[in-house]
């Protein structure tokens, strides 16, 4: 996109006058770190197949330098531009303005479910203690590695999750009621869903999923799969399978009784 050649001095108010005969975008851009902060306005020049990273990165370039946002690919797949962008999880670089109604302001902020560490930048480490957590792929040690295309395109969709952690941040029992200790959340289960449905895995899951990893919390409001840039069917595909493992293991009393019997 054009760069603007002013000098910052003689630019008004965030405003390019070289890009005056343009259409131009309004953006509030929060700027703040944990302690608070604000909304400031932006104005941004709009040239075709903008998308919202891109009216960061001309604030950056040409208005506020100290303008802090993560990004690395700009192609939808690093899933480290996550912002709320009027209020709803995306991706900035997958967000294209031509989506927006460009007569009214575009608010960017950041993820709102993790500690804001500058600007647009937040904290999303817990996740990755999340992820330590569970056990990893076991393979029996002298597995053959033969799978049916049945069960590859079972699992294959769970191994698109870019972890942008748009779902964790939009799931109410981690956004509204913080249960961050007790709760894994919908990516983990995207995981472990590819791990527990991997035809070879051998590796037992299910007592972490239902005492450290807080399955019940989720009452399956589908929030999460409707934020999915991937696509994901995060509920009916991930979450609502191992509900229905951890219910037939914990909770049948049928089985129950069978596993007193003969002890597994
Ligand atoms: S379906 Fe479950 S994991 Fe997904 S947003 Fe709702 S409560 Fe959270
Ligand atoms: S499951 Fe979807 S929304 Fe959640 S982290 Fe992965 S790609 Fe992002
Ligand atoms: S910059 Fe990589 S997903 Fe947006």
């Amino acid at each position: 996109m054009t760069s603007c050649t002013l000098k910052k001095e003689e630019r008004s108010e965030h405003y390019c006058e070289s890009h005056s005969s343009m259409k131009i975008a309004t953006f509030k851009v929060f700027r703040g770190d944990i302690n608070g902060g604000a909304e400031v306005e932006y104005k941004v020049p709009v040239e075709e197949g903008m998308v919202v990273l891109d009216a960061i990165h001309y604030v950056q370039k040409n208005i506020s330098p100290d303008l802090a946002v993560r990004w690395n690919c700009k192609a939808a797949k690093c899933g480290s531009c996550s912002a709320e962008v009027n209020g709803k999880p995306r991706l900035m670089c997958k967000s294209r303005l031509d989506d927006f109604d460009l007569s009214k302001e575009i608010r960017v902020y950041p993820m709102k479910s993790f500690p804001v560490i500058k600007d647009l930048a937040c904290d999303v480490s817990w996740n990755f203690e999340v992820n330590k957590k569970i056990a990893p792929f076991t393979p029996k040690p002298d597995t053959d590695w033969k799978m049916s295309q049945r069960d590859i395109d079972r699992v294959q969709e769970f191994r698109k999750c870019i972890e942008c952690f748009a779902c964790q941040n939009v799931c109410h029992v981690i956004r509204e009621h913080d249960l961050k200790p007790k709760f894994a959340g919908p990516r983990f289960f995207v995981r472990v869903a590819g791990l527990e449905m991997h035809p070879l895995d051998t590796a037992d899951r299910l007592e972490a999923l239902k005492d450290d990893m807080g399955i019940g919390f989720c009452n399956i409001t589908k929030c999460c799969t409707e934020v999915c840039p991937e696509d994901i069917h995060i509920t009916d595909n991930a979450i609502i399978p191992l509900k229905e493992r951890v219910v037939d293991r914990f909770y049948d009393p049928l089985k129950m009784f069978f596993r007193k019997i003969w002890g597994k």
